[in-house]
């Protein structure tokens, strides 16, 4: 059966670690994999989306050794890949997708690059572009999926302004720049997620952080490390909110990144009145990494703009979810990103909340949400839309809704979160 079903509960109780984080485990990988040396990962995301990027490094000639603790990469420096047997395939991953085309932009070779359903309808013309020039052939259906790219043993370093505030894209451009003979320079307006450049800096690459300007020398060399990576920020903020909107519950996540790019939500939380407490603080492989508590809350609405939204961009499902337990109007607004994720996420924030009698009103690039003093009826079937995020918030909002909530497809969840159900259901949650 493909359904899952969230039913309500009078409790949850534990402490938990959520799996390591996903935007880190990206980037290990493919970073680990242009090092020379052997880079050694632990705490390593086993998603879905991370399988097909192992499986994409391991065809194109990278030895990658792992056990459940450890993950042992044989680095073959930057232009060492050899040219795949077939095309790469990487599932319903957009950050492996866009990450690998700018590894790949260093390579002399041709290689396809497919994806899933919903991955072959998301935009890379953000990517082809700023790769372009840089000197990169690549030719796509429309600036979607299937991708053809070719690349150069040298990259052309290039200045380039981030239009769209995209970690994603000023990560290809700076894993294409490692092989240029020259100073790539980004300026990024509004801040993305840094772990490419906290990684880079990891493992030796000459790169230089002026507040939005980020400076790369290509052809600086890497050199294989031992990274530890966090829980995820964002698996923590799903299973995290069970605790805010269940009656007589306290979870505490242990391990949890708090990179200052990841930590929006978390902020958000304490302005709506949420019992969240963050303790032992301490560095990870230089990422902010702490133990988060959550506890049952009294939430009152918030309304979120366009700069907050851009740091909680995969953070919005989950706070619609809880905006519709809190007191009076949340909203939030330049939000027009979500429409290209795993899903158009505005529609399937808007249809779901919609049919668990939300009070929802859609904006142009964002939703107006109307907390109210009884619990949101839930009793529906909600379509996840192959969105591994839209169906872990539904789900948590199950837990606290009046009536059931049932997702019309759960394989979606592997995407980020293997383990959701069995780790929810081990808090007592009753997910079926
Ligand atoms: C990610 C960046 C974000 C985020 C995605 C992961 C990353 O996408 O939504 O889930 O790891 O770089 P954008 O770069 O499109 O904002």
């Amino acid at each position: 059966m493909s359904h899952l079903s969230s039913h309500p509960i009078d409790s949850l109780k534990a402490i938990v670690e959520v799996p390591g984080d996903k935007s880190i485990s990206h980037r290990s990988l493919i970073i680990g994999a242009l090092a020379i040396g052997i880079t050694e990962i632990s705490g390593l995301s086993f998603s879905e989306d991370i399988l097909h990027l192992i499986k994409s490094l391991k065809a194109l000639g990278v030895k990658i050794i792992s056990n459940k603790k450890k993950l042992i990469i044989h680095g073959v420096g930057v232009g060492g890949f050899r040219k795949p047997k077939n095309s790469l395939y990487m599932g319903n991953s957009g950050t492996a997708t866009r990450l690998i085309m700018g590894a790949l932009s260093n390579q002399e070779f041709s290689v396809n690059i497919t994806g899933d359903r919903s991955l072959s309808k998301r935009p890379m013309d953000r990517i082809i572009k700023p790769l372009t020039k840089m000197g990169i052939e690549i030719k796509s259906k429309n600036g979607k999926l299937p991708i053809n790219l070719k690349g150069l043993s040298e990259t052309l370093p290039i200045n380039y302004n981030l239009e769209i505030p995209s970690a994603q894209i000023k990560s290809s451009i700076l894993l294409a720049a490692l092989g240029s003979p020259g100073l790539t320079s980004i300026v990024e307006s509004t801040p993305t997620r840094n772990h490419t450049e906290i990684l880079l800096q990891l493992f030796g690459s000459d790169i230089k952080i002026k507040k939005k300007l980020i400076q790369l020398r290509g052809q600086s060399g890497l050199i294989g490390n031992k990274i530890k990576i966090s829980g995820d920020s964002s698996s923590a903020a799903i299973v995290g909110t069970a605790a805010l909107i269940v009656p007589n519950s306290e979870i505490k996540i242990k391990n949890v990144n708090i990179n200052k790019t990841r930590i929006a939500f978390f902020n958000i939380l304490k302005k709506m009145n949420a019992n969240i407490y963050i303790s032992k603080k301490r560095s990870i492989s230089n990422e902010d990494t702490a133990d988060i508590t959550f506890k049952s809350s009294k939430l009152k609405g918030i309304k979120l703009k366009k700069d907050t939204v851009v740091n909680m961009i995969d953070e919005i499902p989950i706070f619609s979810v809880l905006a519709s337990f809190a007191s009076g109007k949340s909203s939030f607004s330049g939000a027009s990103e979500l429409k290209y994720k795993e899903s158009n996420r505005i529609n399937s924030i808007y249809d779901g909340l919609l049919k668990c009698n939300v009070k929802v009103k859609k904006k142009r690039d964002g939703l107006d949400i109307i907390g109210s003093k009884n619990k949101p009826y839930g009793g529906s079937m909600i379509q996840s839309n192959f969105d591994h995020r839209i169906a872990m918030s539904f789900l948590v909002m199950g837990c606290a809704s009046e009536k059931k909530i049932t997702i019309n497809e759960k394989k979606c969840i592997k995407t980020s979160f293997p383990n959701f159900v069995k780790l929810m259901n081990s808090l007592g949650a009753k997910i079926t």
